[in-house]
């Protein structure tokens, strides 16, 4: 298995590209499942992630062509569907294969998904998933670890409301809608920005949605979508990763793509705790401020509260500044694997349930150190690229799944960074 190597302690200096968004494309990939025409996507990062999307629906029909003159756009064309099946394979080890669930009983009137199963961050369920679905006239039945979701006469429109938001579930409910008779109402919608892209893709192809990025979505069904082209967003957890890599190595780097205004109240936690940011024509600029960071609290929350795709990074961020940070997780119940990682580090954390106490050091000092998940995975790339030595990281993959050629990037910008295998 490949391990990285750091050698921290250099400021970083330069531009970095910022990727499309990982968690846009793949929703956006599973809508090809909703039409007989082609759709054609930009922007799609080239991610471990994204090719078991690929791998997934090519199993299910869609036909995917790699336009050679357009390295980050693909064309997924599904003239039928020719597998209703989500095997537990893929699902295992990418839980949004479970978004192909939503389309598939829309499109075909049946489908049936492996159910997605415990992952190191926690149990996270499909229930909301499923019950939107019923509430639209499937019958959904579970069998050998499979859901198995009929419409034989189609979907209908239904008023859904989530006891809290999720991202996966209203992505599901919002592309089945498209295709269901009369009105779905979708209330305590998930409002990431992500789920406004998919809106915008899937309103491109003739769907009517209002309310994308608010917490009422109304869909009202057509009979047949089609061939649209649509730019991936940038990603906007890849950008704050690389502002916090400029941050804590005291360096300054400009982001090109990245938007400020995808980063909800990170921003402004980020500004409090020292970190310079400035829009510039290209994108971000990001660099430490004058004065160093400081300890600032966070809990993590749905858009456009403070990201929990960002918790770890923060959480290394605030390893290194003066003073105290409360961290408090509210999203997913066992997202602070990265913690005794970072403490081999150096780091002062204590965690108590749901909050991680971080009491700041001068200096973190390289260890080998092992990835856990994808997010705290590159939390343990930022604490190296801060700290005094070597860092060794072991079990990278989970960074191949979401991070696009990361140490290309970071070793562009000054990093002294290398995967050995
Ligand atoms: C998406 C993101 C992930 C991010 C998360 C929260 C993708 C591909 N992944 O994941 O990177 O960390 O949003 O911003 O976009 N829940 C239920 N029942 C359900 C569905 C969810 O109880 O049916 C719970 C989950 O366990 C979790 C919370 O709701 O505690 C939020 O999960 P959700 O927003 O659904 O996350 P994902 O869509 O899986």
């Amino acid at each position: 298995m490949d391990r990285i190597l750091v050698e921290g302690g250099v400021p970083l200096s330069g531009r970095v590209e910022i990727s499309g968004a990982k968690n846009a494309a793949l929703p956006i990939m599973a809508a090809s499942l909703l039409t007989e025409e082609p759709l054609a996507l930009d922007n799609v990062p080239d991610l471990a992630d994204i090719g078991s999307m690929r791998r997934l629906l090519q199993q299910l029909g869609v036909e995917i062509r790699h336009p050679p003159a357009r390295p980050k756009s693909l064309v997924l064309h599904c003239p039928e569907v020719l597998d209703t099946t989500a095997p537990y394979d893929i699902v295992r080890k990418m839980r949004a294969s479970v978004l192909v669930l939503g389309p598939l009983v829309a499109r075909a009137g049946r489908a049936r998904v492996s159910l997605p199963g415990g992952c190191a961050i926690g149990p996270r369920p499909i229930d909301l998933h499923l019950e939107g679905l019923e509430r639209m006239g499937a019958e959904i039945a579970l069998e050998g670890g499979y859901v198995e979701a009929r419409a034989p006469k189609g979907l209908r429109g239904a008023r859904i409301r989530f006891p809290q938001p999720s991202v996966g579930a209203t992505e599901n409910l919002m592309m089945a809608a498209s295709l269901a008779r009369g009105e779905t109402v979708i209330e305590e919608a998930a409002q990431e920005p992500e789920i406004v892209d998919l809106a915008t893709c899937l309103v491109a192809m003739g769907a009517r949605i209002e309310g994308a990025g608010t917490s009422t979505l109304r869909i009202e069904g057509v009979e047949r979508l089609h061939a649209a082209r649509h730019r991936i967003l940038p990603d906007r957890i890849e950008s704050g990763t690389y502002v916090m890599a400029a941050a804590i190595t005291g360096g300054r780097l400009e982001l090109r793509h990245a938007r400020l205004d995808l980063f909800g109240a990170a921003a402004e936690t980020l500004a409090e705790a020292g970190v310079r940011l400035e829009e510039t024509e290209e994108g971000l600029r990001a660099e430490r401020a004058n004065d160093g960071l400081v300890g600032v609290d966070v809990r993590t929350l749905p858009f456009p509260g403070f990201a929990t795709d960002l918790q770890a990074q923060f959480m290394a961020l605030m390893c290194v500044a003066e003073g105290a940070a409360m961290i408090t997780e509210t999203i997913f119940e066992n997202r602070f694997m990265h913690v005794p990682e970072l403490m081999r580090m150096g780091a002062r954390i204590t965690v108590h349930g749901r909050t991680a106490l971080v009491r700041g050091v001068p200096v973190l000092k390289g260890a080998p150190v092992m990835a856990t998940d994808l997010r705290a995975s590159v939390s343990l790339v930022l604490a190296a690229l801060a700290a005094e030595g070597q860092t060794e990281i072991n079990r990278i993959y989970h960074l191949d799944r979401g991070y696009e050629r990361i140490e290309q990037k970071l070793a562009a910008v000054g990093a002294r960074i290398e995967r050995v295998p």
